[in-house]
């Protein structure tokens, strides 16, 4: 079984993924963690001393390689993953891939994420909580019609990870 997270940042892809990795006994990969042992860059450095369209390209290039591999896999996207060249076309076309978008209402998602902001370049410069907001709604919103490609939805506001870990796995049906 090949599973794919996808979601805005800050929904929590990485830590379902890697929970859902250990419980089906599957191989996990982090998106983002491929790409900067892949570029031996952080990706907070990769955008400043690269720039968007090189880590873009980057992105593509480590989701077609993972995408290709033979051997099962739980892979977390990196939130802009599914809104690049034909990223979600190869997601939806990979044979034997199941893509779920993991989805967090939008106070919880701001919220979360102006505490985390520093480690991801596309949100880190925010000081003020209201432009922020702003920002996320609408980048969401675009972003949003994309997301909704994938297989399944899955709802993870006020779940704790455990819970929607059971719930995606009711989601695939699976017995573990
Ligand atoms: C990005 C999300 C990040 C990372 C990069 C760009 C985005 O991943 O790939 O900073 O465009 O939404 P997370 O969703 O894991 O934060």
């Amino acid at each position: 079984m090949k599973v794919i997270l996808l979601g805005y940042m800050g929904v929590g892809k990485s830590t379902l993924g890697q929970l859902l990795a250990e419980t089906l006994d599957l191989h996990f990969i982090d998106l983002d963690s491929y790409i900067e042992k892949m570029e031996e860059l952080s990706i907070s450095e990769l955008f400043e001393r690269k720039g968007e369209i090189y880590f873009r390209k980057a992105e593509s290039i480590a989701l077609e390689e993972i995408i290709a591999k033979k051997e099962d896999f739980v892979l977390s996207l990196g939130g802009g993953t599914p809104v690049y060249g034909n990223n979600m076309k190869n997601i939806i076309e990979a044979p034997g891939v199941t893509s779920v978008y993991l989805k967090l209402n939008i106070h919880h998602l701001v919220e979360k994420l102006f505490q985390q902001k520093e480690s991801r370049p596309l949100i880190a410069h925010y000081t003020d909580k209201i432009e922020f907001e702003e920002f996320v709604r609408k980048h969401l919103f675009e972003r949003q019609q994309f997301y909704y490609m994938a297989d399944h939805v899955l709802d993870v506001t006020d779940k704790t990870p455990s819970k929607s870990l059971e719930n995606l796995i009711e989601l695939f049906n699976l017995n573990t």
